[in-house]
């Protein structure tokens, strides 16, 4: 039987999912299921690295599930299951950090961007972060792993600690590599012109997947625009680009199409172009947001889910596991 590549994503428990996940992980999750043999997380540990509130933990983490199913991904296709039910991914993240080197981690621009002003507090699960999710993808010797543009940086991570081991102990880990089907990560701007949509930054500019109509509305019609193309064919603002970005990812092409002419022959009309954003991405989210809702309350199913999930990844992990230990000289009987 033909072996199927191996796929690894997650999405951490932070807050309401946006639509910067659903375009830069999501969507492509729900295409990669039926190819590959795919393991899609809820990355709780990897949480806890900066937000650590016991009595949101559990309802967060069922939420990124209900999430997570109703968008599209199937149980019956992907292996869904909670990086904390993985005893295994803890092992061999304690067994990569002693190859992974502190200097280079210092390095890494996430940690230099949640470390930025700040002279206490900081742990060293924030410094290891990458090492954590190194071990996320290796567990599984995942080959791609679907993720947005901010990612990059990890997953060269990964790779090096993955080279790294293979020629300290012997090969064991492919080498994986940040996966977008269009070939490029993608990076959903914010609606307020600066940075990317985020789970718990700049609220009234990043537009959650559990968003009412009414709010969708309201922030759209706040995104920032600027006083519009006085010369045919101008170049676009940073702003009227982000707009534009969007609509390529929610409206259909045509849509996109009439407006970047309209544009082009400066008859452009900033409110049109919002309302028809909001209609499409409302579209797109209602559904969701609704299934999502509905999801949520039958904790009985989504129990049942993480269960099954848990099965089956640790199954999948356990050998690794075994042979990374073995490799390494843990082998005492
Ligand atoms: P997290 O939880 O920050 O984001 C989850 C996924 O959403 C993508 N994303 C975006 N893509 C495009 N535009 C945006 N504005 C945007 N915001 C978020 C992220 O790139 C990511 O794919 N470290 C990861 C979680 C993780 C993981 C892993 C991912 C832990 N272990 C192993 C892959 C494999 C994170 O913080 O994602």
């Amino acid at each position: 039987m033909q072996t199927r590549e191996i796929v690894v994503s997650g999405i951490r428990p932070t807050g309401f999912l946006h639509l910067g996940n659903y375009f830069g992980a999501i969507r492509q999750y729900l295409h990669m299921q039926q190819t590959y043999e795919c393991y899609f997380f809820v990355a709780d540990y990897h949480s806890l690295t900066t937000h650590q509130n016991p009595h949101e933990l559990r309802n967060h983490v069922y939420r990124v599930l209900a999430e997570y199913l109703a968008c599209g991904l199937d149980p019956e296709q992907a292996t869904i299951y909670v990086q904390s039910d993985m005893p295994e991914k803890a092992e061999l993240y304690l067994l990569l950090n002693m190859l992974a080197y502190k200097g280079e981690l210092e390095k890494v621009p996430t940690f230099k961007e949640k470390i930025r002003g700040k002279k206490e507090g900081i742990n060293a699960g924030l410094l290891t972060y990458p090492v954590l999710m190194a071990a996320d993808i290796l567990i599984h010797r995942a080959t791609k792993v679907p993720v947005g543009k901010d990612q990059e940086p990890h997953l060269e991570m990964a790779r090096n600690l993955a080279s790294r081991f293979n020629q300290k102990f012997g090969f064991l880990f492919p080498e994986p590599t940040a996966y977008s089907e269009t070939g490029t990560l993608l990076k959903v701007p914010s609606l307020d012109g600066k940075g990317k949509m985020s789970k718990s930054e700049n609220e009234m500019a990043t537009i959650y997947l559990a968003d009412s109509d009414d709010i969708i509305r309201k922030k759209l019609a706040r995104a920032k625009t600027d006083a519009g193309p006085q010369t045919p064919h101008s170049p676009k603002s940073p702003e009227i680009e982000n707009l534009f970005l969007l609509l390529k990812l929610v409206s259909a092409p045509e849509t996109l199409a009439y407006f970047e002419q309209a544009y082009d022959n400066c008859t452009i009309r900033y409110g049109e172009l919002k309302q028809q954003l909001a209609d499409d991405i409302i579209s797109l989210i209602a559904p969701i947001r609704e299934r999502a809702a509905a999801l949520q309350k039958d904790i009985h199913t989504l129990q049942k889910i993480r269960k099954q999930g848990a099965e089956k990844a640790c199954a999948s992990a356990r050998q690794t596991l075994l042979q990374a230990r073995a490799l390494m000289g843990i082998q005492y009987d």
